[in-house]
C-alpha cells in the first residue's frame, strides 16, 4: 500500500470484477443503440479504460474536461468547461463516465449542457458514488460503488494530480492534506 495512505478502501480485484459486471450490464441495456462514452478528465480515464473493454456492442468515444476542484480536497462550487466533446452528439445515446459522484454538481452541469445538444439519451456511469455527501439531487444510472464521506484516491484519482497510478482505490491519510 502507498505510504500516504491510511488504508485500501477497494482492491484491485474487487474493482476488475465490478468493472466487468457494469460493462455486461451497459452492453445488455444499449444493445442495438450507436453509444458514445464520455471520459471526464481526467479522473476518469483509467476507468473508462477498463469500462469500455468490457463492453462487448460497439461504441465511440471522446473526452471532456471540466474543472471544480483546483487541488484542494472539497468543491469549489463553481464548474467550468475546459475542453469540450469534439463529437456532435445529435441522435446519439451519451453514457457520461466519471471517476465519482460527490456533492452531484459537475454531473449536473455536463447533463444540462449536453442535454442542450440534441441527443437521444444522456445518463451517467460513476465507479464511486459518495451519495452522502450530495447537494444537488443526481443519481447516477449505473454506480460500481457506494463509498462513505472520507477522501479517496487511485484508479485515475488524484490529490494535487499525484496518486492517480495507484491500482486500486485508497483513503489518502488526512495528515497529507492538513499539513
Ligand atoms: P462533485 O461535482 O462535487 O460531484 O465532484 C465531482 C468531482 O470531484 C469528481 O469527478 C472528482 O474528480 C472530484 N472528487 C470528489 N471527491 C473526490 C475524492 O474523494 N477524491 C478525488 N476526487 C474527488
Ligand atoms: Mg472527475
Amino acid at each position: 500500500m502507498d505510504k500516504d495512505l491510511s488504508r485500501i478502501l477497494i482492491s484491485q480485484k474487487e474493482i476488475e470484477q465490478k468493472v466487468n459486471e457494469l460493462g455486461k450490464q451497459i452492453s445488455g441495456d444499449y444493445q442495438g443503440k450507436e453509444l458514445l462514452l464520455v471520459c471526464v478528465l481526467k479522473g476518469s480515464i483509467i476507468f473508462i479504460s477498463d469500462l469500455m473493454r468490457a463492453i462487448s456492442i460497439p461504441v465511440i468515444f471522446d473526452t471532456i474536461a471540466v474543472s471544480s476542484y483546483g487541488d484542494q480536497t472539497k468543491s469549489s462550487g463553481v464548474v467550468r468547461l475546459i475542453k469540450d466533446l469534439d463529437e456532435d452528439i445529435t441522435d446519439k445515446h451519451v453514457l457520461i463516465v466519471e471517476d465519482i459522484v460527490d456533492s452531484g454538481l459537475t454531473v449536473q452541469y455536463l447533463k444540462k449542457m449536453l442535454e442542450q445538444r440534441g441527443p437521444l439519451s444522456v445518463k451517467v456511469c460513476t465507479l464511486l458514488d459518495k451519495r452522502e455527501r450530495r447537494v444537488h439531487d443526481q443519481r447516477p444510472d449505473y454506480f460500481g460503488f457506494i463509498i462513505p464521506d472520507e477522501f479517496v484516491v487511485g484508479y485515475g484519482m488524484d490529490y494535487d494530480e499525484k496518486y492517480r497510478q495507484l491500482p486500486y482505490v485508497g483513503v489518502l491519510d488526512t495528515k497529507i492534506y492538513k499539513e
